[in-house]
């Protein structure tokens, strides 16, 4: 393959090339295996799995209360299929920061539509392909942390090189759009504004010097010839999802990091590097200009990513911390929350065709003001799996569980969940707690080799328990509700809260659960957050075709979720080619901050390239939206 078609292909399509999928069942013939909507909903009929039946029959449950309806305080918006951005009548919404646009003065006026961002101004400006954030409070000012996920070479490089950097300058622009942005906002009453040259300005980039903490920290795993203690790796990269900790920390998670990574000559080929999807040929070509890259020079470079870093962005000086005792995998987002007895606890999903989801526990606890010692790096890491009678259990992974040591536990976290039979899943994307309750949401987003292929592990993904549907293209939330109300506990009990689908184009499992509706119907849950008043926000990165078995469904859209009746409503929509992602606040509420991601055509600007930005949502009569 040439480089300019890995440029395209999307980092399912990448995974494929290192672990390709044999001749699928015809999707008909899926279809024909599968039962009618009507008894799907009803709960009671056999549709080889167990867990379908038994999945659907407590989602009706939740779904019968929906006649009652308590509504939401919006209209509902249809879909779109246009190049803008869409939001309720009595809604507003601005352009917040695109890509390029300035942090510091220095910058101002460095984007071109024509040419992009010059190489040495990349890292002083908004990072491209924005994605997990979380807002901050210092005083009286709003400070918000915001991921930037990857790169469109195409768009982004200055010049026709089909794609693929051609010098180290190159490379050190593509890496500078990605990572992490900490802004200054401020409220103009307007939808909020950047505050360029604020003091609390910065950008978390590939290049940024961090340190490594937890067990795997100082492992022979982690050593590099640039840092041959191995508590020093260099950067953060391929920023998808955020958490936000207990004490005010931000948290980025490290997703495709296996994409930057490539041989320019021989390398072993192991277990973890097959496993993680690494091995020849770099998407970015990064490897061919910069020897961090390079499998032949570094072979350990790979491990010193896929972790959960940790970021104060109220301090401009501090280093960034990844912690290993999280696990490393292709993470999605981190939720943290506390057990009952003050242990902290962070929920994690493993955005791959079936691959986990896993949880973090501390050994120590939180208390308000308290000291923060170890509490990401001294705990136990625990992977999910999901009973086909709704039960689950987390499952720790220790050398005792593993037969592994705990250095290798942590790095080639895959295989130690394979080890002890964790549950194959339908692309963990983003977990959510809800703030009200003690239940947790996962969005399984989909995965079209579910009953076709194992996973790269070689791990069986059946069509069984919370991923109940083969070929699955539309995805679907599990929730959990832990034993004793303790998200401590090693027990919990899951029902599905949605399984999304086409009511319009199929009379069967592929319709979707009894919430999803002609008028409110989407494909890929993605993104998720619950606001303060307990609504579940459910944001999309799916098929926006409109046709086919999408037909109907539009552009990527944001919902709302009311987890008690099960209702769904549309509230945006995004540009065409975008997908919606990340979610915060303003400390008020009555600003929504949301990502939309990979816009096509020129959007926002009407001219030259398009650029992903953050856009500020607020009602025009002043009233909460968070
Ligand atoms: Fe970066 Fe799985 O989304
Ligand atoms: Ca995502
Ligand atoms: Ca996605
Ligand atoms: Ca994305």
């Amino acid at each position: 393959m040439k480089d300019q078609d890995i440029i395209d292909l999307s980092w399912d399509e990448f995974d494929e090339l290192r672990d390709p999928r044999p001749d699928a069942n015809g999707f008909d013939a899926v279809v024909e295996r599968a039962i009618s909507r009507r008894g799907f909903l009803g709960g009671a009929l056999a549709f080889g799995s167990g867990a379908l039946a038994m999945g659907a029959s407590l989602m009706s449950s939740t779904t019968a209360a929906r006649a009652e309806g308590m509504g939401f305080n919006f209209k509902p918006i249809d879909i779109a299929t246009d190049y803008d951005v869409h939001v309720p009548e009595g809604y507003q919404w601005k352009t917040l920061v695109r890509w390029g646009d300035a942090l510091f003065s220095e910058a101002q006026g460095a984007y071109s539509p024509e040419t992009g961002v010059p190489v040495e101004m990349s890292d002083k400006v908004f990072g491209e392909n924005t994605d997990g954030m979380e807002t901050f409070v210092d005083g009286d000012k709003t400070i918000l942390a915001i991921n930037s996920e990857y790169v469109n070479p195409k768009i982004n490089l200055p010049v026709a090189s089909e794609g693929m950097p051609q010098n180290a300058d190159e490379v050190m622009m593509l890496k500078n759009m990605q990572g992490v942005t900490v802004v200054e906002v401020a409220d103009n009453g307007d939808g909020y504004e950047v505050v360029v040259d604020s003091a609390y300005n910065r950008r978390i980039t590939h290049e940024t010097q961090m340190i490594m903490d937890g067990p795997a920290a100082g492992s022979d795993l982690v050593k590099t010839k640039a840092d041959p203690a191995g508590l020093n790796p260099k950067g953060t990269m391929n920023n998808c999802g955020s958490g936000k900790t207990l004490w005010g920390t931000y948290l980025t998670c490290e997703e495709n990091f296996n994409g930057y990574f490539g041989a320019t000559g021989d390398y072993e080929v192991t277990e973890g590097l097959k496993r993680y999807g690494i091995g020849g040929e770099g998407r970015y070509a990064y490897e061919k200009f910069d020897p961090r890259y390079d499998l032949t020079q570094e072979p350990n470079e790979p491990n010193r990513h896929g972790w959960v870093t940790e970021i104060n962005p109220l301090d401009p000086t501090s280093t960034p911390v990844k912690h290993t005792a999280l696990g490393r995998f292709k993470h999605e987002n981190a939720e943290m929350v506390q057990a009952k007895d003050g242990r902290v606890v962070v929920y994690m999903g493993d955005d791959e065709r079936g691959e986990f989801m896993y949880k973090y526990v501390s050994n120590g606890t939180y208390t308000e003001g308290g000291s923060t010692e170890g509490l990401l790096s001294d705990g136990t890491l625990y992977v999910a799996k999901f009973n086909d009678d709704l039960t689950g259990e987390w499952l720790a992974l220790t050398p005792e569980t593993t037969g592994m040591p705990m250095e290798d536990i942590l790095v080639f976290a895959r295989i130690a969940g394979s080890k002890v039979g964790a549950t194959t899943m339908d692309r963990p994307e983003w977990i959510a707690a809800n703030p009200l309750k003690v239940e947790a949401y996962c969005a399984l987003t989909n995965n079209k080799n579910r009953g076709v292929k194992p996973n790269a592990g070689g791990d069986e993904t059946p069509a069984s328990g919370p991923n109940p549907r083969e070929t699955n293209n539309y995805g679907q939330i599990v929730r959990w509700k832990p034993a004793g109300e303790d998200h401590g506990a090693t027990e919990f009990t899951w029902d599905l809260y949605v399984m999304a689908g086409n009511p319009t184009v199929y009379d069967n499992a592929y319709a979707g659960s009894e919430n999803v509706n002609a008028g409110n119907m989407f494909n890929s849950p993605d993104g998720m957050a619950f606001s303060s008043d307990g609504y579940l926000w459910i944001q999309t990165d799916g098929d926006d075709s409109n046709e086919g078995e999408f037909e109907g469904q539009g552009n990527n859209q944001m919902l709302v979720g009311n987890t008690e009746t099960g209702e769904i409503a549309r509230f945006l929509t995004a540009p065409n080619g975008a997908e919606v992602t990340g979610l915060t606040w303003s400390p008020d509420k009555k600003v929504a901050f949301v990502g939309i991601q990979h816009p096509g055509g020129s959007w926002p600007d009407g001219n030259g390239k398009p650029r992903s930005s953050v856009i500020a949502v607020w009602r025009e009569d002043g009233a909460l939206i968070g």
